[in-house]
């Protein structure tokens, strides 16, 4: 998928495909597979790395897993997270975010909404592309116990709303939802016209994404709700994959089960 399809596919109710990657060979096969997109998720500071945060994953991280990824993929559109205090002021932010399209990121994201306006100003207006991401932040997250469904109450589901119109009229090009209510996410995907990929968020968004090893079952622990096992139904990775991108693509994952 090419940056300019990205509201296309919305325009034409075809759902967009992503998974997390960080090494070559995950890329290859998911990108050989026919996804979408492909996020070089912070998330790796958990499955990779072993923390129970995404915090203290840094820039050197993230340029190293951007790179490998990037260079074993031809299709798929590559957007990669910016980590906990990469994007503090607008020039670090410029910087870093250049380093990560100079490793091979088509597309970079940020956590939070107005509270970074001038950052996300600053990336458009130099042309980076820009991926937002709302509803739980895994950045603000410290312990644990504390992964939690947002956006239940009235006040925080009108800001989930107010910063994803905001987040739109900014010129960001795509908006991650993630643990949020489906009702939510379907009001915030019929409000504005750039998509909406959740994780966690129901079947209403115009995308969905997961963490691959979630999907695949190599997490352990007791998993949230919206992760499906994709390799328990299937017999090897590519045809687990496949299936994820079947179902997210007809509508039937997330189903209301694996939804708040
Ligand atoms: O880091 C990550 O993998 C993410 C997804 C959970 C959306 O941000």
């Amino acid at each position: 998928m090419k940056h300019s399809e990205l509201k296309l596919y919305k325009q034409n109710s075809q759902k967009i495909t992503c998974l997390t990657a960080y090494d070559a060979s995950m890329a290859k096969l998911l990108d050989n597979t026919g996804i979408d997109a492909i996020l070089i998720g912070d998330s790796l500071g958990m499955v990779i790395q072993g923390d129970i945060n995404t915090r203290s994953v840094s820039m050197r991280d993230m340029l190293y897993h951007t790179s490998i990824v990037a260079k074993a993929c031809k299709n798929a559109l590559i957007i990669a997270d910016m980590p906990f205090r990469s994007y503090e002021d607008p020039q670090n932010a410029l910087n870093n975010a250049r380093d990560l399209i100079d490793n091979g990121a088509q597309m970079v994201k940020i956590e939070g909404g107005i509270e970074h306006s001038e950052v996300i100003k600053t990336l458009i207006s130099n042309n980076i592309n820009v991926c937002g991401h709302l509803g739980l932040q895994p950045q603000l997250i410290v312990h644990s116990g504390e992964y939690k469904v947002q956006g239940r109450d009235e006040d925080s589901a009108q800001s989930i709303i107010n910063n994803s119109v905001l987040l739109e009229s900014l010129g960001v090009s795509v908006l991650v939802l993630e643990c949020v209510p489906s009702n939510l996410a379907k009001l915030v995907s019929e409000q504005i016209k750039i998509p909406t990929i959740g994780i966690g968020a129901g079947n209403d968004c115009d995308g969905q994404v997961l963490v691959s090893f979630d999907m695949l079952g190599i997490t352990s622990g007791k998993q949230p709700r919206f992760v499906r096992n994709f390799l328990n139904s299937q017999d090897s990775i590519s045809a687990a994959v496949k299936s994820y991108i079947m179902e997210v693509k007809e509508g039937t994952f997330p189903s209301e089960s694996e939804s708040y």
